[in-house]
């Protein structure tokens, strides 16, 4: 070996050590110049070769190769310590380790949409207890006593004569009672009935009950204030239309359709190809429910409203059975939280 070559050859240790891209590299590349059978003993070993005054340059340029490569090996070991990221390193980038959290149940959360949108147009919420009497329940509300739903085939009574609520509709009567008008409420709740369970009933089930007496509200109020909520709800462009139906509290009663928030309207499997979907029962509030309440039944008007929030759970979020509600799966759950 002469000096070129020797020159050349620490050119070489020098790019292999920078190439080299890992702990384990570098030592191979460290064993390859330096390690007892590497280049270092090799070069050293031609020393007694070089002609005796050239020895003193080419010792010298060995010596130069050793610490060069020393030096580089060492440069090259920190820089690749310092940028490698240990296995058990923390990586700031990777989400947190949260865990579930809970949320509100699908009911509440519907109910509180609910509440939200019309208490943005100036209604406050009103409740009652579950336990109702039979006259906040049925006589107020103009309930005849051979009414069937009073029966007790369809009404939970407790042994003191009081009823579990089959309707928030008494919590109307109960603010009535407290309050003068105007009122504008809007009053959610539990409401129980002798049904059997099935994929769309259940004994004990949640209703919103809504509120407007003043002077001179009429139907055109009704339906102005639910086709806000119909779009709130389901969408900008849902229309609503009223079914002449029959409640004994309101004269006219109706049921409130809304387009099918699924076709819009054109009939699909979701509305069962009627193009609309039922979501709640109104009317102008029966003079008869202002005498029971001590309001001036002749200079009073207002509206009222009832609708199911499980129904509306159901179609929004699509699901198939009443029952899921109140199973209280959390892997059922947890998809809506
Ligand atoms: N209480 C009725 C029911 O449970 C729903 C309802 C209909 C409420 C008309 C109202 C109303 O306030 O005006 O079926």
């Amino acid at each position: 070996m002469n000096l070129e070559e020797l020159s050349s050859l620490t050119q070489h240790a020098l790019s292999d050590l920078s190439a080299a891209d890992s702990v384990d590299r570098l030592e191979e590349v460290r064993i390859s110049y330096l390690g007892r059978n590497g280049k270092l003993p090799e070069i050293m070993a031609g020393l007694k070769h070089v002609s005796p005054e050239d020895r003193p340059a080419f010792g010298k340029a060995a010596n130069e190769f050793k610490l060069q490569v020393t030096q580089a090996l060492k440069d090259r070991k920190d820089h690749l310590l310092s940028s490698a990221i240990p296995a058990d390193a923390l990586d700031v980038t990777l989400p947190g380790n949260t865990g579930f959290r809970g949320g509100n149940h699908p009911i509440r959360q519907i109910m509180l949409r609910v509440i939200d949108v019309f208490d943005r147009i100036g209604f406050t919420v009103a409740t009652g207890p579950d336990v109702e009497t039979v006259f906040n329940n049925f006589d107020a509300l103009n309930t005849p006593a051979d009414h069937p739903s009073r029966d007790e085939q369809d009404t939970f009574y407790l042994s003191d004569g009081t009823l579990l609520r089959t309707q928030t509709s008494p919590i109307q009567i109960r603010y009535m009672l407290e309050n003068p008008p105007p009122v504008r409420i809007i009053a959610p709740g539990r409401a129980y009935r002798r049904d059997t369970p099935d994929a769309t009933h259940s004994a004990n089930f949640h209703q919103v009950e809504g509120l407007y007496v003043a002077h001179k509200v009429s139907m055109a109020d009704l339906k102005g204030d639910l086709t806000h909520f119909a779009r709130e709800i389901l969408g900008k462009k849902t229309k609503i239309r009223f079914r002449p139906h029959f409640f004994p509290f309101t004269e006219p009663s109706v049921e409130v359709d809304f387009t099918c928030h699924v076709c819009k309207g054109k009939g699909c499997r979701v509305c069962k190809n009627s193009g609309w979907i039922e979501i709640a029962g109104a009317g102008m509030v029966d003079p008869k429910v202002y005498e029971a309440v001590g309001y001036d039944p002749d200079s009073t008007t207002g509206y009222a409203f009832g609708m199911g929030l499980e129904r509306i759970a159901m179609i929004l979020l699509e699901i198939d059975d009443i029952r899921r509600l109140y199973e209280n799966d959390a892997r059922f759950l947890r998809q809506f939280a």
